[in-house]
């Protein structure tokens, strides 16, 4: 009964057929003589033009009227009224995953009451809760107790989301269930290179509970660290150096972490495959097969909790004159807490700390909200937007504010249909659920729709937490980037008399100023931690994640509020309706542009860019084999060139068809229509299946689900991107042969990607 979905089976199992009757080639070879002048063009530096509505050119029998300018008239639609009452709605009661079909129900209901059809998609994935959890510090001996942590947030009076009773405890999602004692062994961030620093001072963490901080890595990666070094159990705690008073004034007096508040989140190894551990690579639904819990490779076995630097402080006071002196292990191993007079050392202790963490795991449903709106013309493409609905607490920034924005986003489209607009593509919605045990709702989704999705999705963009701050940030694949930096120059940026764009710009090149020359704001490549992850890295479809950002000190807790967000970061709510803006205004230019606004060329070039950091990773690589280097480089950068020619042969073929029939393809004569229609389908699938052919289906070595071949979340970064992954993997671990290999294949790739760009 679950997972039924989208109807689908109206949609066209295949895209047209690339042209290859004789009328297609006599226009293609239309296309090569004015190859040369628009390729003189595109070397001038003329980028590529966003797609405008053309009003004076609908006269004909193609249905091709868009007769006002969506994108116009949406932008003037979201409210701020509306975004602060969705806000209220979503903050107003917890939905941690599995637990709030209300929430489900209630975005449901929206969207239809905007006149899109929507529907509750369950899946059945394994989650766990907490039961039970304790930290203490007690003498081995004597079996005294000298400390009980709390593994509370306090009650803040006036905010009413931290007395909520069904606030969670101090908990980790899939963490493992354990009772452990041992002695602490204090290690930094618990990166593979603080571990290391630990081994090379002397000290072990071999059966330890092991202490370390928040930042730099992903904390499922700070756990399986741990577990490789043969620890019993992780404690993460908040460092007042990354996120609280060190950084400036705590809730409720500022924005910051306040001394009792801990980082909730996922512990899951993600970097193996991201989503529900018992059904990887496929969807988890209610009759699906499962692993048995023992075979899920991408959960660790130790079990882990968060801590506050309150509880955190008697655990690193305890270590003092232990071990070593932090200071001396390495740079940059002394948090925040000095301030109070801690001293940082690794131990171990010589008292003992005991590690409760009971939690229950289960099958549980989680419910993705799917809505649709159907495309006029093309409607077996699809644009898709998503955002998480699930939240460790109430959420006000992770994930509401985008969920918020998303309901608005309904509500503008909703409006737009009424006066008569039809979107060329099909556009999604989705409300995705469990996001925070690791983009659970979505990957199963993506893994039950791969088929469809790899056949028709042109592009998926995600709104996690939208706003958390006031800097816009943007990641995305290359591809996207004019598309980005036009939209942005179209919104409006808060308390500001200019664009989202241009305080963007500003803001990069006054805190750039060692740069000589100014450059157009950085859109760096995404690494994982999202509802991304299925779309980019699994299937191959380019993508854009986006947020307006600024420390966050609330992140995971209990004052991740409405009145935090109130209060700190957006009382008038002009952030949500820039960030609504934005959103809306991609998924309109992608669904509405007769022809795709991606840029190959970027892609080609951001290429050359990655192989020249893969080079450079190379040179300082001690184990150099020079002639495979060598060999494997010239054989990339030669793939990148092509790319980058066949980048300019598609830009060409797009100029002619504007320049000859016009984008919208509305000219007089049925067989010239249908001559156009066709170029553009081959242009546009050409463009979007771009990305697919990144997609190696072997996977990555030792993570097959990961299969994008220039890009992954790294393997001991998590959140942060790696370019070239197998690669530079290979490199690091000084394994030539595998270099090797995987330089062939992988130009082998970007070499096919090149071709098929080109045929038409
Ligand atoms: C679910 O969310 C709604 C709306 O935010 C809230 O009223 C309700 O109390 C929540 N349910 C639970 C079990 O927390
Ligand atoms: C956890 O282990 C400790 C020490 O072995 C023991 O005293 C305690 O009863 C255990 N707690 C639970 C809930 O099993
Ligand atoms: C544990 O208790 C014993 C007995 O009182 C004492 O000798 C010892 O110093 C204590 N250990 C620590 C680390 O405090
Ligand atoms: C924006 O322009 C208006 C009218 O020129 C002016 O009154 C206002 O102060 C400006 N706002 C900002 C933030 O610069
Ligand atoms: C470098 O790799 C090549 C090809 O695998 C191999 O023949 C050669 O012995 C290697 N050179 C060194 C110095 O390891």
């Amino acid at each position: 009964m679950q997972s039924q979905l989208l109807p689908l089976s109206d949609m066209p199992e295949k895209l047209p057929l690339l042209p290859h009757s004789g009328r297609s080639s006599r226009s293609t070879h239309a296309a090569k003589a004015l190859l040369v002048m628009a390729s003189a063009l595109i070397l001038a530096g003329i980028v590529m033009v966003l797609c405008q509505c053309w009003s004076d050119l609908d006269h004909f029998d193609e249905p091709e009227k868009q007769q006002f300018d969506a994108l116009s008239l949406f932008l003037g639609i979201p409210s701020a009224e509306r975004l602060r009452d969705n806000l209220w709605y979503y903050t107003s009661g917890t939905h941690v995953a599995g637990i709030n079909r209300t929430q489900a129900v209630y975005t449901r209901d929206y969207f239809r009451n905007q006149g899109i059809s929507a529907d509750i998609v369950e899946y059945y994935p394994w989650l766990n809760y907490p039961v039970d959890q304790r930290v203490a510090l007690f003498n081995a001996t004597t079996s005294e107790v000298l400390f009980e942590a709390g593994l509370k947030e306090d009650v803040i009076p006036g905010d009413p989301a931290s007395s909520d009773p069904n606030n969670l405890p101090a908990f980790h999602g899939y963490s493992a269930d354990g009772n452990v004692t041992g002695q602490l062994v204090y290690a930094n961030y618990g990166s593979v290179d603080d571990f290391k620093a630990l081994k090379a001072a002397g000290i072990s963490v071999k059966d330890k509970i092991v202490l370390v901080r928040y930042g730099n890595l992903f904390r499922g990666l700070k756990v399986h660290g741990a577990e490789l070094e043969g620890a019993r159990g992780v404690l993460i705690y908040s460092d007042p150096a990354e996120d609280g008073y060190v950084q400036g004034s705590v809730y409720p007096e500022g924005p910051w972490r306040p001394e009792s508040s801990f980082q909730r989140g996922s512990v899951q190894r993600m970097t193996v495959y991201p989503g529900d551990p018992l059904t990887p690579g496929y969807a988890a639904t209610e009759d699906a097969p499962r692993l048995d819990p023992s075979k899920a490779t991408n959960i660790n076995h130790i079990p882990s909790l968060p801590l506050s630097h309150r509880d955190a402080e008697p655990l690193l006071r305890a270590l003092k004159g232990q071990g070593k002196q932090a200071s001396e292990v390495g740079d940059n191993w002394v948090g925040g807490l000095t301030s109070k007079g801690v001293e940082y050392w690794t131990g171990p202790s010589e008292l003992n700390v005991n590690l409760l963490n009971k939690v229950e795991y289960k099958t549980m449903p989680i419910q993705n909200v799917i809505a649709k709106i159907p495309g006029q013309k093309h409607s077996e493409e699809a644009v898709i937007i998503g955002n998480h609905r699930d939240a460790w607490c109430a959420g006000a920034s992770d994930p509401a504010s985008g969920s918020a924005a998303m309901l608005e986003v309904a509500r503008s489209f909703g409006e737009l249909l009424k006066q008569g607009w039809q979107p060329r593509r099909t556009i999604i919605l989705a409300s995705w659920d469990a996001e925070e045990y690791f983009a659970v709702g979505s990957t199963e989704w993506g893994e039950d729709k791969s088929d469809w999705i790899r056949e028709n999705v042109v592009a998926y963009l995600n709104l996690d937490g939208g706003v958390r701050g006031h800097n816009i940030q943007f990641k995305a694949t290359p591809n996207l980037r004019p598309l980005i930096y036009d939209v942005t120059k179209r919104v409006k940026h808060p308390h500001s008399n200019k664009s989202v764009y241009d305080m963007w710009y500003e803001r990069e090149n006054s805190v750039q100023k060692t740069h000589r020359k100014s450059h157009k704001p950085h859109v760096g490549p995404l690494g994982s931690g999202s509802d991304y992850t299925v779309f980019l890295n699994h299937l191959g479809v380019s993508s854009v994640d986006f947020k307006f950002d600024g420390g966050s000190g609330v992140y995971h807790s209990n004052y991740d509020s409405f009145k935090w967000m109130t209060d700190f970061v957006d009382p008038d709510f002009s952030y949500h309706c820039a960030i609504t803006q934005i959103w809306g205004a991609l998924t309109i230019t992608l669904a509405d542009a007769p022809v795709l606004p991606f840029d190959v060329h970027e892609y080609a070039k951001d290429l050359h860019k990655y192989i020249d950091e893969l080079k450079t990773r190379i040179t300082s690589s001690s184990r150099i084999n020079h002639t495979v280097a060598k060999r494997a480089l010239r054989q990339l950068y030669k793939a990148a060139d092509k790319l980058g020619t066949s980048a300019r042969h598609i830009e060409a073929e797009r100029r002619h068809l504007q320049k000859k029939y016009g984008e919208r393809c509305s000219m007089i004569g049925h067989h010239r229509l249908t001559v156009c229609s066709d170029i553009r389908s081959s242009i546009n699938s050409r463009l979007y299946k771009l990305e697919r052919d990144f997609i190696d289906p072997m996977g990555l070595p030792g993570r097959k689900w990961y299969r994008h071949v220039l890009v992954s979340p790294g393997k001991w970064l998590g959140y942060g991107s790696q370019t070239l992954p197998a690669l530079t993997e290979a490199v690091e671990e000084g394994d030539w042969k595998r270099f090797k290999a995987l330089a062939k294949r992988t130009s082998e790739i970007i070499n096919r990607a090149a071709w098929s760009l080109r045929e038409a």
